[in-house]
């Protein structure tokens, strides 16, 4: 049956930042080691207050950038309800509990903290067809070491091009991860497809519990629906309790780094059957399994090869696998045809990295007319 519902789960509810600051001894940075990676700034007690620029502030988190991609490559004709699920915590004692809130385009904000709120408003602000539905989970609430919101902030180098990403992680609770499961058996009832990205929270399992960071994508699988397809995008510590699951994922996307965390557990899987596809990719394009797993010794030697599109400048690659992630659903949810959508998906990416806005700059016009242009020409064209 085709896809119709689709429901995005964000477990990181972030604001990102993108700062660009100059090069000053004092308020800028002091020197740049592009060989090192190396960049060094005056502190305060000599006096210095870096002074960057504001490029650029919107939601993030890998399932938010993914919903935003899908966002931009929805079109009048598609039929597709796509839900963007965050969880977010509750507001503390105070004030901010009575707190009236307004609604937009039939989204009600919810009362949360301040980032929780803030969060809301930068997720309304950027998507027009796909639905952003706001979770608060009184679990999620920040208090002790918990962290269930947060801001990125990537500096940018206004002179020599490098950057540097602060990107705290999301501490949660044991309590807090189980609550947020149970939530999602409700948020995801009538889901045809659920799509989960990048790393789980962290949080201290209680002993003898085997709900772990490592477990929670499985976990949450096994809460969802059982004709309920999953698109995971995770480096494969966080999949292979899936690939054990008797329901495994539909799609598994990563990158070759991540790829190369697994190379010993092809063979422990040995024979078991996938039904799903895996993505691996990088700059050079995307190695597919369909239907099986990769063997032992040279794992890639399985892989069908379709290669990246040629990008004449790379601006960003931010989000590229996001992005990707995103086309690669989009067209697949359009006509169910495997070289159609990994094809598609490699356009999206080209276009993401080669352009200035990165992930922020992809829009369906563009993807299509390229599309339409390179699968007629290309070998693939029926
Ligand atoms: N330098 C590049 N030139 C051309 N295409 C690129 C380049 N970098 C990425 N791409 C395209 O983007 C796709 C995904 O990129 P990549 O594998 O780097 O994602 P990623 O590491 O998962 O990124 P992120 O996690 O930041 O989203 C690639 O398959 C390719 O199509
Ligand atoms: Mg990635």
């Amino acid at each position: 049956m085709a896809i119709q519902r689709v429901t995005v789960l964000e477990f990181a509810p972030t604001a990102d930042e993108i700062w660009r600051l100059p090069h000053h001894d004092r308020d800028g940075y002091a020197r740049y080691d592009a060989e090192d990676g190396l960049l060094s700034f005056t502190d305060t007690a000599h006096h210095a207050k870096p002074r960057p620029e504001i490029v650029t502030t919107y939601a993030g988190g890998k399932a938010t950038n993914v919903a935003r991609v899908l966002d931009r490559l929805l079109t009048d004709e598609d039929q597709l309800q796509v839900e963007l699920a965050t969880f977010l915590p509750p507001p503390s004692e105070g004030p901010l509990r009575d707190l009236g809130l307004g609604e937009m385009r039939g989204t009600a904000l919810v009362p949360s903290t301040a980032a929780g709120i803030y969060v809301q408003c930068l997720q309304l602000a950027d998507l027009t067809r796909v639905r952003p539905r706001f979770e608060v989970v009184d679990e999620l609430e920040e208090i002790g070491k918990m962290q269930t919101t947060r801001r990125c902030i990537e500096i940018t180098l206004q002179e020599g091009g490098g950057s540097v990403n602060f990107s705290p992680r999301i501490v949660w609770s044991q309590e807090a991860a189980e609550a947020v499961q149970a939530r999602v058996a409700e948020v995801a009832r009538d889901a045809d497809l659920v799509v989960m990205a990048g790393a789980p929270p962290v949080w201290e399992a209680h002993a003898g519990s085997d709900f772990t960071r490592n477990s929670f994508y499985a976990k949450i699988m096994s809460t969802l629906q059982p004709d309920c397809q999953v698109s995971i995008d995770a480096r494969g510590q966080y999949l292979s309790e899936c690939l054990l699951a008797q329901k495994t994922p539909r799609f598994i996307l990563m990158n070759t780094e991540e790829f190369e965390d697994l190379s010993g557990f092809w063979r422990e899987l040995g024979d078991r059957p996938f039904p799903g596809t895996l993505l691996v990719h990088n700059e050079r394009g995307c190695w597919v399994w369909n239907g099986k797993l990769p063997e032992g010794e040279d794992p890639f030697s399985g892989a069908e090869h379709f290669p990246s599109m040629r990008v004449p400048e790379v601006y960003s690659t931010i989000g590229a696998g996001d992005a990707m992630h995103a086309g690669f659903l989009k067209e697949w949810m359009a006509k169910e045809c495997l070289d159609r959508a990994i094809v598609y998906s490699q356009i999206v990416a080209a276009i993401s990295v080669g352009n200035e806005k990165a992930t922020h700059g992809v829009d369906a016009r563009t993807v299509d007319d390229r599309f339409t242009q390179f699968w007629s020409e290309d070998e693939f064209g029926q």
